[in-house]
């Protein structure tokens, strides 16, 4: 089997390092991959954006398996694209279509869609030019904070939630008028949903699909989740207050809802979906779904299956998921990311980093590293996630910690407080 996964994070390191353990593989190729993907299986300088030369590169290297790893080429239709070619009517992509990535893609769609399908989720009104007044109206309607998300990607930037109704209305005309340009076109106001955050995962070949494990992920920058947002600075599997019942919750109220709607729209999804939820009291309400694995919650899931992926995957493409048997090791994992210091600012990149071979007793995951001659530098802003496995959330934690401490670049930044709340 060879294979080849787009992009270049911490998710994808987690996803090509577990793909690297299955003895079907035979060989792994990353595009374009980072110093660590470098390791692990054979980086090529393609941008995932690029899709003539993504289909070139598959056809010259008689790909079998695509795994798109981030968004943004699922949203632009790259399996649309490749499945249009006659010469790769075989080829398994992991991954959404077009119509499928919209539950991402468009804020808009994935609310309309839960309102048609009845899965739980903030009240909303979605404003245009041509209904701003209304807009205006359902703002004055709610009750503060007030939560305004631009509709299309906006590299995670998108939402913007403030007390003060003038400047949630100030907000809304900004969006309007480009601030975030097509992604703005449409806004969406939404009700505050007060609780904890999770994150849930499955991978579903359209009618048949895999629970894998959650994820707690830390969005700010700041310990105490303070300061601004960022891609996410450590994230902890499993949750604690996802229990048996809220689990059950979910299956019932939101994923079997899901996949029941995609089938109703003869949306033909193969891949993960990523519903970001927010338990409200015991309840879960989905804030977003995304059509992808999340990063860094990768970086602690990962780690946690036992199956070999590449089974999974080919239960995707087969249509049979359901007859793979998924494994998950019920030990604790925790993922602290390594960050460059100014991040999500302004930061510095190409520092040299050292200490990598000290850490024996966990996981590293390269996010923004990459190879500078022989030497190992930064490259962005989140740089590596430290993870670790134990039978303990505490020990997980303190291996990850530790090993935190091993690794070393100038003005290296990492969050202190990861997963204390819930252990
Ligand atoms: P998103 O990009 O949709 O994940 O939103 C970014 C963050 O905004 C989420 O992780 C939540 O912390 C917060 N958020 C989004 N929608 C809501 C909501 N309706 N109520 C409360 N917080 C929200
Ligand atoms: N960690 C959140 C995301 O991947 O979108």
């Amino acid at each position: 089997m060879k294979v080849l996964l787009l992009g270049s994070g911490g998710r994808e390191h987690a996803l090509a390092w577990k793909i690297a353990q299955s003895p079907v593989l035979s060989k792994l190729f990353i595009a374009p991959g980072n110093a660590g993907t470098g390791i692990t299986g054979t980086n090529v300088a393609i941008d995932p954006l690029k899709f003539n030369e993504v289909r070139d590169f598959i056809l010259q290297e008689e790909i079998d398996m695509l795994v798109i790893g981030p968004e943004e080429p699922l949203v632009k239709g790259l399996r649309d694209f490749l499945e249009s070619n006659n010469r790769l009517k075989r080829l398994n992509i992991i991954g959404p279509g077009k119509a499928g990535a919209q539950l991402e893609g468009s804020k808009d769609f994935a609310k309309q869609f839960m309102m048609k399908y009845s899965i739980p989720t903030a009240s909303y009104l979605t404003v245009t030019k041509e209904n701003i007044s209304e807009g205006f109206k359902f703002l004055e309607k709610m009750e503060a904070p007030y939560v305004l998300k631009a509709d299309g990607l906006a590299a995670g930037k998108g939402v913007l939630i403030t007390h003060s109704l003038e400047e949630a209305k100030q907000i809304v005309v900004e969006m309007l008028e480009g601030k975030f340009k097509e992604a703005g076109k449409k806004v969406i106001i939404e009700q505050f949903l007060n609780g904890i955050e999770l994150s849930v995962f499955i991978l579903t070949d359209g009618k048949n699909w895999v629970l894998l494990p959650e994820a707690k992920d830390y969005k700010r920058i700041g310990e105490g989740d303070t300061g601004l947002n960022t891609g996410g600075m450590g994230a902890i599997s499993p949750v604690p207050f996802a229990d048996a019942l809220f689990l059950d919750k979910v299956r019932k109220r939101i994923i079997t809802p899901t996949i029941r709607g995609l089938i109703q729209e003869n949306i033909d999804y193969r891949g993960f979906i990523f519903f970001g939820l927010m338990n409200v009291s015991g309840n879960p309400y989905v804030i977003e779904y995304n059509a992808r694995m999340g990063d860094p919650e990768a970086e602690a899931i990962v780690p946690r299956i036992k199956s070999d992926i590449i089974d999974l995957f080919t239960g995707v493409g087969e249509r049979n998921l359901n007859k793979v048997h998924a494994e998950f090791d019920d030990s604790y994992s925790a993922s602290v990311m390594l960050a460059s210091g100014g991040y999500p600012g302004n930061f510095e990149k190409g520092k040299e980093i050292s200490g990598i071979n000290k850490v024996t007793e966990s996981l590293v995951f390269h996010a923004g590293t990459k190879m500078d001659g022989n030497r190992l530098v930064t490259a962005g802003g989140r740089v590596m996630a430290i993870t670790s496995l134990a039978k303990t959330m505490k020990d997980a934690l303190s291996m990850s910690y530790r090993c935190a401490g091993l690794v070393d670049f100038e003005n290296k930044y990492f969050r202190k407080d990861i997963g204390f709340d819930l252990c």
